[in-house]
């Protein structure tokens, strides 16, 4: 198992960066959500719960007579959901017993971080009821290189620097790309996929999160080799910037069904 690249951060900044991440993500999660038919009294899985917004947002769905578990490896910032339908689980995912199965699971942006990201989605399937519904959403930074082609600037060296970290602890930058055949794979039925590019100026929640990222992240960056400290102060002011556009990353939502019985 391999190390999550933002532990032993501190605690406030990856708060915040989490909370971020939902500010950017969420509008865009909860109508793949709601396309699954999510009702009352559905079991939950939110894979990789974060600071817990989409968590929260399934429990208000699923009401008393359901559950929303959430599972995450640090579970520091979902202290507050001790009460039903939540349940938390502390752990990581392959290792823990899990003696439910649902009818949803979600994850965001938790694949790209794992080396065995394999047996997590056969896991998943495993864990789903026939008919159940997994939605799965993966970041892809390869992306960016597209627009940067040909061109050397600190955004475009930052984007190289970010796509070789990944590159460094074994895991792919482009993961999103392999989403979908990899749920083919594990014996999904794929009913949606799309991809949304993050074209957006600084200042806005995508850039935001990004540019914060950048900071807790720093010496990972230039420690590729493929940047220095000054490109990524460029980077980071290019994120506050909202005279300036830029392309962020894309990500890939997939909303696949377990085949009913
Ligand atoms: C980039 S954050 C995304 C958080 C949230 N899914 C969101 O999109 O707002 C990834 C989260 O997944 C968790 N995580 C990564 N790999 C995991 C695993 N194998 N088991 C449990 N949690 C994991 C991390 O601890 C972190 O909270």
């Amino acid at each position: 198992m391999n190390t999550y690249i933002f532990d032993n951060k501190s605690e406030d900044r990856e708060h915040r960066r989490l909370q971020l991440v939902e500010a950017a993500n969420d509008p865009h999660t909860i109508p793949l959500l709601e396309e699954t038919g999510l009702r009352p009294g559905w079991h939950c899985l939110e894979l990789g719960a974060g600071a817990g917004s989409i968590l929260q947002w399934l429990g208000a769905r699923v009401g008393a007579t359901g559950l929303a578990m959430g599972v995450d490896k640090k579970t520091t910032y979902l202290q507050g959901y001790d009460f039903p339908p939540f349940r938390i689980v502390k752990g990581s995912f392959l290792e823990v017993s899990l003696k439910h199965s649902f009818d949803l699971i979600h994850g965001r942006y938790v694949l790209i971080h794992n080396q065995e990201d394999l047996a997590i989605l056969k896991k998943i399937f495993s864990l789903l009821k026939p008919g159940g519904w997994a939605v799965l959403e993966e970041p892809d930074f390869t992306s960016t290189l597209l627009p940067d082609y040909g061109h050397d600037s600190p955004q475009a060296r930052v984007n190289q620097a970010i796509c070789q970290m990944f590159v460094n602890v074994g895991l792919d930058p482009g993961y999103a790309l392999r989403l979908p055949q990899k749920l083919e794979t594990v014996g999904f039925h794929i009913t949606h996929a799309q991809s949304l590019m993050h074209l957006c100026p600084g200042n806005s929640p995508m850039a935001n999160v990004m540019g914060e990222s950048a900071l807790v992240l720093e010496q990972e960056y230039w420690h590729t080799g493929l940047c220095s400290p000054q490109d990524i102060q460029r980077y980071v002011s290019l994120t506050r910037d909202s005279t300036h556009w830029a392309l962020y990353h894309s990500t890939t939502s997939v909303i696949a069904r377990k085949p009913p019985i």
